[in-house]
């Protein structure tokens, strides 16, 4: 693959959530594949999992690992093209992405979508925009429409957990929040799970419909209950509305997937990408359940960024740089 920032990047998903699983069991085998390449990880906005098991990734495979929170610690960055900077951006994203490209071999962004304008978010400007001028492989670390590394790790949390011959039924319910959240999360596990070997139904109360690019080949169904039911893999997560775009519309029913509704599936997997607010999306004795695999999936968060940096980085070309140990060898 050249870039990860959805499952279209991926050449043949089954095979990368099996070569997940594999390396898992040697995570140390490709310790030297990443020698002298440099990963740069910028953040738009917070993160602690994407953030840490991005750099452990990274590091496991002899990587250099550059970080920096574009949005605190960078001058302001102008993402449009064309413009006469005589506002308050100081530096074009041609000139910092070009040099960031010349610092880096690999270079993942974190960049949240705005919420205000749904045309924009779903352009994927400042993905594209980094990707038009850096010059090296870019990776999603969660867009303004998809998280990829999370549903990767997602992927192989729920391959690890079912043993049996047919497919399970995976079932992603919306869930209440105190605040907008974006799409991104359920978008990309839609993406993922609709081409993979599962059932899959989404449940979410009328007014939060996802876009339907991620969700064709998804039961969709309205009525949370009749969803949970036989359900073996159950996907907690709120978002705000796509249609009435970046607005929370009432809802009058409780969603909160609690012990009560946790009885109609088929004692499922509960899943969550975190962070979660206890008690208001997912009930506390859910999350500490031990049918829980939540802890299951922020672990693989590690394999899942590992697996990626992997196959870019057996895509590039070696570095022409040798160490005096190496030239002693190939003199001797
Ligand atoms: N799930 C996830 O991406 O967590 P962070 O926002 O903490 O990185």
């Amino acid at each position: 693959m050249k870039h990860f920032t959805t499952i279209y990047d991926v050449v043949d998903p089954n095979s990368l959530i099996e070569d997940a699983i594999q390396l898992k069991k040697t995570p140390y085998a490709y310790s030297d594949l990443g020698k002298n390449k440099t990963l740069g990880l910028i953040f738009l906005n917070p993160s602690l999992r994407t953030r840490l098991s991005t750099q452990k990734a990274a590091r496991m495979l002899g990587m250099e690992v550059m970080l920096m929170n574009l949005d605190k610690e960078s001058w302001a960055i102008e993402w449009n093209d064309n413009m006469i900077m005589n506002g308050n951006t100081v530096e074009h994203i041609k000139d910092a992405a070009a040099v960031l490209g010349s610092y880096c071999d690999i270079i993942g962004m974190r960049a949240f979508p705005s919420l205000t304008n749904q045309k924009l978010d779903y352009s994927e400007k400042l993905l594209v925009q980094l990707m038009k001028y850096c010059n090296v492989p870019v990776i999603s670390l969660e867009s303004a429409t998809l998280h990829p590394l999370q549903s990767l790790a997602d992927a192989i949390t729920i391959k690890e957990n079912w043993k049996q011959k047919h497919k399970p039924k995976v079932v992603l319910t919306w869930a209440p929040h105190i605040k907008a959240l974006p799409q991104a999360v359920p978008n990309s596990f839609a993406e993922w799970m609709t081409k993979l070997d599962v059932d899959f139904t989404i449940a979410h109360p009328e007014g939060y419909e996802l876009c339907e690019d991620y969700t064709k080949g998804a039961t969709i169904e309205h009525n949370q209950e009749e969803a949970l039911k036989n359900a073996d893999f159950v996907y907690v997560k709120n978002w705000s509305s796509y249609t009435n775009y970046g607005t929370m519309p009432e809802v009058k029913e409780n969603w909160m997937m609690d012990m009560s509704k946790y009885l109609l599936t088929n004692k499922a997997g509960i899943m969550h990408c975190l962070p979660v607010r206890r008690d208001v999306e997912l009930s506390s004795k859910l999350i500490d359940h031990p049918h829980s695999l939540i802890q299951h999936q922020a672990s693989n968060r590690v394999v899942a960024a590992q697996v990626v940096l992997k196959n870019i980085l057996s895509k590039l070309p070696a570095s022409e740089y040798k160490s005096i140990e190496q030239l002693e060898l190939e003199e001797a």
